[in-house]
């Protein structure tokens, strides 16, 4: 770039176009050409129903609806409106909270709001987050943004088995380059594989990372990214490993990111929580005051509307019922459409990543941009990633799965 009016920090920034939205734009323009049916768009990270609308749950939106404009306009406390912390906690265990532990939230504009909360402060500047090889975009750029950096660690070994080798060795390597390490886990139903980690996982990485802070000076901070908690399974078994996060020494801090964007169908309306879980209550008390603060200097405060939902809902188990149960009619709706393709890879010796859940599915390819070209041809659109293509069960409708595998191994 010749003159740039930027500051040096910020130059060349954005200059990279958006691999989804140009995919997304030409599945739309196909759509416009050929009509709909003729054309399967597995590129929208948002639910659709079979006959290819939006899927918004009425529950909530009714909720919404009839909200008093006071608690639908006004200005939320920078932290949250204390009842929506509580429910956020509450929301995000369901019963399964760690014992002798102390536990704190701050409000932020989804699960993005969150990570970006822990990378600030839980890094020093020019440190690095650990995020796993298989990732979803945003993890890098929030960490650019604010002057940090990735490193990444191989999820699954040579044969699609998930792998805790490589966080280990990494880990290592990074704790002993600087104090403080953050470590994400999308998990259950991590993006863009649905792999769910097991209770045996944490357990595994837990224990491992106690053996790495006998220093008090080295600190690790891991961030569950449970964006797609509720579209796995039931909400007692995917939560059972918070369970494990007692007992850890004060200098691992566990770090949940919730989301409304996926759970309500809220996606644009930007709310979720980070919370904190320690044993220790000084940690959990700077870790409120210092996110606080951290809110007010970046975004202000969160979206009420979304607050007071939360808030009622989980005062009023009627409430709560009703929006699980419309929940888990798509989430079983997903889960259904990933098992077409899951049973036709299995027919046609076509490889996957191990899908447990969530909104994507992922073949390995050696070369993804060409696979997904090929596809391509075919009125078949699919995010390219880095070592695999991905495709949004969320988004694609039941009747056009059948076929989806082999056209996919046709194409490798
Ligand atoms: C892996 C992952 N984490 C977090 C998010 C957070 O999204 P939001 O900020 O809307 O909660 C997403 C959304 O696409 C995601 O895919």
């Amino acid at each position: 770039m010749e003159f740039s009016m930027m500051a040096s920090h910020a130059r060349g920034k954005g200059t990279k176009p958006d691999a989804v939205f140009a995919v997304l734009k030409r599945a739309n323009d196909a759509m416009a050409k050929y009509g709909k049916e003729k054309v399967v768009n597995a590129t929208i990270g948002a639910i659709y129903d079979d006959d290819g609308k939006f899927v918004a749950l009425s529950s909530v939106s009714e909720y919404y609806r009839k909200m008093a404009d006071e608690e639908m306009m006004s200005y939320a406390p920078i932290a949250g409106i204390p009842e929506f912390l509580q429910a956020a906690i509450d929301y995000a265990f369901q019963g399964n909270q760690p014992e002798n532990t102390y536990t704190a939230a701050v409000a932020t504009p989804g699960g993005t709001g969150g990570i970006r909360h822990a990378f600030y402060n839980y890094l020093e500047q020019g440190d690095k987050a650990l995020i796993p090889d298989w990732f979803w975009g945003p993890y890098k750029t929030i960490a650019d943004e604010h002057l940090r950096g990735v490193e990444t660690y191989k999820m699954f070994d040579e044969d699609y088995n998930f792998t805790l080798e490589d966080v280990k060795v990494k880990t290592g390597e990074l704790l002993a380059a600087q104090d403080n390490v953050v470590v994400v886990f999308n998990t259950p139903g991590h993006n863009p594989t649905g792999y769910s980690m097991t209770d045996e996982n944490w357990s595994e990485i837990l224990e491992f990372f106690k053996t790495q802070v006998s220093d008090k000076q080295k600190k690790i901070t891991v961030v569950v990214d449970m964006a797609y908690i509720d579209f796995v399974g039931s909400s007692q078994k995917t939560r059972n490993f918070m369970k494990l996060f007692g007992g850890l020494p004060e200098n691992i801090l566990i770090t949940l990111a919730f989301s409304m964007s996926k759970s309500f169908t809220s996606y644009g309306m930007r709310s979720g929580a980070l919370i904190a879980v320690s044993s220790s209550a000084e940690v959990v008390r700077e870790f409120a005051n210092g996110c606080q603060f951290s809110s007010r200097g970046v975004w202000s405060n969160g979206t009420r509307a979304c607050q007071r939902l939360l808030a009622d809902m989980m005062k009023d188990p009627q409430l709560k019922a009703k929006m699980d149960k419309e929940r888990e009619q798509y989430s079983s709706l997903i889960l259904k459409r990933a098992d077409i393709f899951i049973k036709e890879a299995q027919e046609v010796g076509l490889k996957m990543l191990p899908y447990h859940g969530g909104f994507f599915i992922t073949v390995p390819a050696a070369d993804p941009k060409a696979t997904a070209e090929k596809l391509e041809a075919d009125n078949i659109f699919v995010v390219p990633l880095k070592k695999g293509i991905r495709f949004a069960v969320c988004a694609l409708p039941t009747q056009q799965m059948s076929g989806l595998a082999a056209k996919t191994k046709a194409a490798l």
